[in-house]
């Protein structure tokens, strides 16, 4: 049900310069989404009536590469602080509402975290987010009274080296009724060591209008960590793929160390399934039950049945796997591929656009393109499908119980019938006939009499 009284504001006009990226600070991803998608899916959670975000340096990069979001954008035109981004917004905002303030950097902050802001925000006055940080360099720091009562916030370039000590910080989240808040950023000042107009500022107004200032404190404080060089990157993806992983193992996926795994994603799992060290999984990923993954392998966008292993170092692409495949190791399962029950796909082998039948084995070294395998079907060692012949795509039909011999070329479009056998070293160019013995081959001879060349003896 849609928040008709929220509205939330998303600042992203900044540049972003410690990244030194060329990229938009809020175009870097955490698990392959964007930043700024993820403030501005967890905004969505929250069912507001309208989201803004305010946008600036390389904003038609930004407004393009998210178009898909249903937001409303706005210009900063100049980058002159967050208090003075804040208020480009607030013609855009409805006047009986409350307003939330997100920045595009905090990319992680919980929706149960600012559900609890939105709730604190006094009906005359304002709520702020605040969190104590072991390290809150860079920060700006909360600064309270005797009695701990709030008092104001200083950006770390303003400081004194006493108010630099403090671990209590603003994680730049604000929430107040809109016409206040409006009025608040239109008072801000830009007498600060940056000369920006600070969004920091608007707790002090609100003070001096005798309102009341509410300070809410994250418990899990590395939520609000916002990123603004690639070492922040680095730690939000790891805390982001940490409490993934947790939350995952408390499902009952066995993960053999959740240090090393990355889900840029989704998946869906079974029982008892298996994953080794440094799997990758992108996209969306079905794993039947005890399905195990071996290490180092890469999945995208895959079906994976019931009872299939996939052993180490293979990379799996929009395939379709059926339940008993074994795959690996080394193996790549390119688009398009589909495994049929009990199918074995052994190493070195690469498969694309192709359907490998019931029981049917691929186990070393192939290349099988644009290819139709019926059922038990044996590929020797060394088999290629010669699926391009410079300009188009081919395809390969091979039938039942075929065996074709190692090292042989299929180039298609070429059909082997059921039950044919191909001799080893075949290069095989046109349909091979059903239950025969078919090869292509030049007749072995033997040199009579031959001496295999001596070295000289060196004196
Ligand atoms: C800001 C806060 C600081 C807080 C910290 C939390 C201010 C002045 N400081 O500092 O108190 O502890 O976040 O992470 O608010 N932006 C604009 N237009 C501008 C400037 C910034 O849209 O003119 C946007 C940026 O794109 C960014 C966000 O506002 O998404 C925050 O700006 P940033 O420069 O990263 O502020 P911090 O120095 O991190
Ligand atoms: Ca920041």
């Amino acid at each position: 049900m849609t928040n008709a009284h929220l509205n939330i504001v998303i600042l992203a006009a900044g540049q972003g310069k410690r990244m030194r990226s060329a990229i938009p600070k809020v175009l870097h991803t955490i698990a392959n989404v964007s930043l700024l998608e993820r403030v501005v899916n967890t905004a969505l959670s929250l069912n507001p009536q309208k989201i803004i975000v305010v946008c600036g340096h390389e904003r038609e990069t930004i407004q393009s590469t998210l178009a898909h979001l249903p937001v409303e954008w706005v210009v900063q035109e100049k980058q002159l602080g967050t208090g003075h981004a804040a208020l480009q917004a607030m013609p855009h905002v409805q006047s009986d509402s409350k307003t939330l303030i997100l920045f595009g950097d905090g990319p992680l902050i919980s929706s149960d975290s600012l559900q609890a802001v939105i709730q604190s925000t006094p009906k005359n006055g304002t709520a702020l987010l605040v969190a104590d940080f072991k390290d809150p360099c860079g920060l700006g720091r909360v600064l309270r009274d005797n009695n701990g009562l709030f008092l104001r916030i200083v950006e770390e370039k303003d400081a004194s080296p006493e108010e630099l000590r403090l671990k209590e910080i603003f994680t730049g989240i604000v929430c107040a009724p809109t016409t206040q808040m409006e009025q608040w950023l239109q008072r801000l000042g830009n007498h600060n060591a940056q000369g920006e107009y600070y969004l920091t500022e608007l707790p002090s107004l609100a003070l001096a209008d005798g309102c009341a200032v509410t300070t809410v404190r994250l418990q899990h404080p590395q939520e609000a960590q916002g990123i603004n060089d690639k070492k922040q990157l680095a730690q939000q993806e790891r805390y982001f793929q940490r409490s993934q992983a947790e939350a995952l193992l408390l499902q009952g996926l066995t993960l053999r160390d959740p240090n090393r795994f990355d889900l840029r994603g989704v998946i869906q799992f079974g029982v008892d399934v298996v994953i080794d060290i440094n799997v990758i999984l992108e996209g969306k990923v079905r794993l039947g039950d005890r399905v195990q993954i071996g290490a180092n392998t890469v999945i995208r966008n895959s079906i994976i049945g019931d009872d299939v292993i996939i052993k180490e170092n293979c990379i799996v692409e929009d395939s379709h796997i059926d339940r008993n495949c074994t795959v690996g190791p080394f193996a790549r399962l390119r688009p398009g591929t589909v495994l049929k029950e009990r199918a074995g796909i052994g190493n070195f082998v690469e498969v694309k656009k192709s359907t490998v039948g019931v029981g049917s084995k691929v186990n070393h070294l192939s290349y099988i393109g644009d290819a139709t395998l019926g059922t038990d079907v044996n590929i020797g060692a060394g088999t290629i499908t010669c699926n391009y012949d410079g300009v188009n795509k081919h395809q390969t039909i091979i039938g039942d119980r075929v065996f074709i011999g190692s090292d042989t070329q299929l180039v298609a479009p070429v059909t082997v019938g059921a039950g044919a056998t191909v001799g080893a070293g075949s290069t095989i160019t046109k349909d091979v006939p059903e239950n025969q013995l078919t090869l292509c081959r030049k007749q072995q001879v033997v040199v009579e009499n031959w001496e295999r060349p001596q070295k000289e003896e060196e004196n």
